[in-house]
């Protein structure tokens, strides 16, 4: 990068992270910029001094990994850096430069593909420029700091055991595995793929294989009917820098199935789980959920998490206004 253009995103990312740590404690300092497929798009103020920059990813996601069945195979990924305070402007002026830049490329018309925006939820003002671009909320990367508690109670399901997960129980964590991928497909969050159980079962197999394991089950009668996954730090770092520092954990996978929901399995599974992960160490929880997964949201918010970055994205990328 030009040392101009670096002095500039210095410049700017040292506002940014002001405006982004009154917005929420728990946003990352920003990081550099990344590499992006052209120099940085850039907003300027009234005072000709630049207010903005956007640089654009062009992200191609393999078909042998399991990250192609949590999205599209071809994300054309804007981060924005605003300085404000006319946040909306700024950002629909960047993101009329990028529209200009997706058409013409002949990629983004193809169906697989999807334009993304990652946007601090708090950071509200954005908000109406993005969705003035045909840009539609559909996941949520949400945050527990450690310790935090659940709005629910604490009573135990009669029965209910709740157990570390191992080797031996590949099948039954295979399947519960596929069923979340299965039920997120509903809202665009999953996009079940030829290769997805084949990876489900390999990565399945590698994590039950770890000591200690981050898997576990809740059974009833001796049967599975639920499922907790998480990545630990040394995992997790392709989404640790979307919080602040801190040994931060992945909440990879949930799912109870279908006919024992509503009577807390899950709230107990997850408490089992949190009581795990903060005697571990970590300080910071991260997930997703598909915004309107009418199941997930509320559970996730009761269980003392909460939105810290929205993902837009319209699909395919050249379908961005
Ligand atoms: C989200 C999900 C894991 C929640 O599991 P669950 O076992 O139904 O959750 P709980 O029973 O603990 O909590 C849900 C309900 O039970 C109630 N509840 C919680 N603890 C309770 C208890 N001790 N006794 C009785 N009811 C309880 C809650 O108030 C809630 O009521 P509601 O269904 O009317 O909203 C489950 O719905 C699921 O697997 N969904 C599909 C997959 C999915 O969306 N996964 C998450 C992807 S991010």
């Amino acid at each position: 990068m030009p040392w101009v253009i670096r002095d500039v995103v210095n410049d700017i990312n040292k506002a940014v992270a002001q405006r982004w740590q009154s917005l929420d404690p728990l946003l990352p300092r920003p990081s550099d910029l990344p590499e992006g497929c052209m120099p940085p798009l850039l907003v300027t103020g009234d005072n000709s001094r630049p207010s903005g920059l956007g640089v654009c990813r062009h992200q191609y996601v393999a078909a042998d990994t399991l990250a192609q069945t949590w999205g599209a195979a071809t994300k054309l990924v804007l981060s924005m850096r605003l300085r404000g305070p006319d946040v909306a402007a700024a950002a629909d002026d960047l993101i009329t430069q990028w529209r200009t830049h997706l058409v013409g490329q002949q990629q983004a018309y193809a169906d697989d593909t999807a334009a993304v925006v990652n946007w601090p939820s708090r950071d509200v003002t954005g908000v109406p420029a993005i969705l003035r671009h045909g840009l539609q909320p559909l996941t949520v990367i949400a945050v527990r700091p450690k310790a935090r508690p659940a709005n629910v109670g604490t009573a135990q399901p009669e029965g209910l055991v709740i157990r570390p997960a191992g080797p031996d129980d590949l099948d039954a964590v295979a399947e519960l595995e596929l069923g979340v991928v299965r039920y997120d497909a509903h809202f665009g969050g999953s996009i079940p793929r030829p290769a997805t159980e084949a990876l489900v079962r390999a990565e399945t197999q590698a994590a039950l294989a770890k000591r200690p394991g981050w898997t576990w089950l809740a059974e009833q009668d001796g049967q599975p009917v639920a499922l907790t996954v998480v990545e630990p730090p040394a995992a997790a770092t392709w989404i640790a820098d979307m919080t602040r520092t801190g040994a931060t954990a992945y909440l990879q996978t949930m799912f109870v199935r279908p006919d024992e929901r509503s009577g807390g399995i899950g709230a107990a599974l997850v408490r089992h789980v949190h009581g795990e992960l903060d005697a571990r160490g970590i300080d910071l929880t991260l997930l997703h959920y598909s915004q309107v997964n009418p199941l997930s949201a509320p559970f996730w918010h009761r269980m003392g998490y909460r939105p810290l970055w929205s993902t837009w994205e319209a699909r395919p990328a050249a379908t961005l206004r």
